[in-house]
């Protein structure tokens, strides 16, 4: 077994320099590390060379760093397209290649055949299970999922995600690494669908997207009360079609085949506008029309939804998260609000409101709609039946005082 207490990490590989890719090797880069990028052609690699070099010069712009500090994070990266040449003497390596269990495997069974015995090597997947990526490996306990949030550039949040054999050690270097890059890790324990973020977000999602489809209220009516009476950062069918239709949809289908009718996605008002090719922002129109910029709310829509509701299934799913030992409530909190921009964490918010608030409010939802998202998780149940209400009570998800 490798000891990692003695490696320190300067040297990275980032394999594929898409969208994610090419952000997260420069924040590499600008924080002093030495990074390979890799991509399938020059010509990608130039496009990814051609977005750091912009986002650098922005990051200048705004006075953030000097333009000497550009140059240098500028000449660490060192693209290429040859497995062998990128990942023979790095310390660890991270892929952002396209989002496909086939592919990742080829992509680590390669890395794990030429990479250094030492090297932790991590996945930027949204959804995908670290663990079977790890065994397609020789060194599954050197495997870790390491999920960014775009742009990563601007983006606090990490979810370090521990795979059934990843050794705890990986998961030390890989917090500790994220932290060195100016970033805020949170931990998931296990190797669960949507981790942690994906999974609180999704059924705030799906609860709205059905009362829609179920015509109780206009779209604008839930984007409107979700901004401006929630002060979330953003209405929720505008955020989905910020994110794209079709990658929700993927996700949503996952979550599904992960928690069953608990995650029931509304696919019945998503996949009409997939075969549409409404994608959203990126395709111009989804929910709403891009065309002319961010869609504008009326605000005296303010009212129609009741934001209660979001809540609750977000605390919901942060309970089942806690009763299945995925994650503690101090980091779901903290990977909603770094990770969403949400103005509280689920489990601060519901310490303050009153845990009974929200269980009671679960089981009326459950009454009305029977639906598996609404039905109270055990541990919310335990809590309100202990008196961990709160704040109040001076215990809730949180002790007080
Ligand atoms: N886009 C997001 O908002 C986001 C956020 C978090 C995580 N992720 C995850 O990050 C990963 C990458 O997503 P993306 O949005 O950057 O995708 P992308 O399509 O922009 O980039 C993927 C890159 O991988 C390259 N690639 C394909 N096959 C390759 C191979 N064999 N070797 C090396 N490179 C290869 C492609 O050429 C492409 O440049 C996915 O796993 C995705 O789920 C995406």
């Amino acid at each position: 077994m490798v000891s990692l207490m003695k490696v320190e990490i300067k040297k990275v590989a980032v394999i594929g320099a898409g969208v994610m890719g090419h952000g997260i090797a420069q924040v590499f880069a600008m924080n002093g590390y030495e990074v390979n990028l890799l991509d399938i052609s020059s010509e990608i690699l130039n496009k990814a060379i051609e977005k750091i070099k912009w986002s650098l010069s922005k990051f200048v712009e705004k006075r953030r760093i000097k333009q000497g500090d550009a140059d240098a994070a500028l000449s660490r990266i060192k693209t290429m397209v040859e497995y062998e040449k990128a990942a023979r003497d790095v310390d660890f390596i991270i892929e952002a290649v396209l989002e496909n269990i086939k592919l990742k495997k080829e992509v680590f069974s390669k890395l794990d055949s030429i990479a250094p015995k030492h090297a932790i090597l991590a996945s930027n997947t949204s959804t995908l299970s670290i663990t079977e990526m790890g065994r397609a490996t020789r060194r599954p306990d050197m495997v870790v999922g390491m999920h960014w949030f775009n742009p990563p550039q601007l983006m606090q949040l990490i979810e370090v995600i521990k795979g059934d054999d990843t050794r705890d050690d990986v998961i030390d270097t890989t917090i500790k690494l994220s932290e060195k890059l100016g970033k805020t890790p949170i931990l998931c324990k296990k190797d669960v669908r949507g981790f942690i973020v994906n999974r609180v977000l999704a059924n705030v999602f799906n609860d709205a997207f059905w009362a829609y489809y179920r015509s109780e209220t206009s779209k604008e009516g839930i984007d409107s009360s979700i901004k401006y009476t929630g002060g979330f950062p953003m209405g929720l069918f505008e955020l989905a079609d910020f994110v794209g239709l079709d990658i929700l949809y993927e996700v949503g289908k996952s979550l599904y085949e992960a928690y069953g009718e608990r995650v029931k996605p509304c696919s019945e008002l998503v996949e009409p506008l997939i075969k549409e090719r409404k994608l959203g922002q990126k395709a111009g129109v989804g929910f709403y029309d891009w065309t002319k910029g961010r869609p504008r709310l009326p605000l005296d829509l303010a009212d129609e939804y009741d934001v209660n509701r979001s809540w609750a299934v977000s605390v919901n799913e942060a309970a089942w998260l806690i009763y299945e030992d995925v994650a503690e409530p101090k980091d779901i909190d903290t990977g909603m609000k770094l990770g969403t921009g949400w103005p509280s964490g689920p489990c601060e918010y519901a310490d303050r409101k009153g845990l009974d608030y929200e269980l009671n409010k679960l089981r009326e939802l459950y009454r009305r709609y029977g639906m598996e998202m609404y039905k109270p998780c055990p541990l919310l149940e335990e809590y309100v039946k202990k008196g961990w209400v709160g704040r109040k009570a001076k215990r809730g998800f949180y002790s007080y005082g």
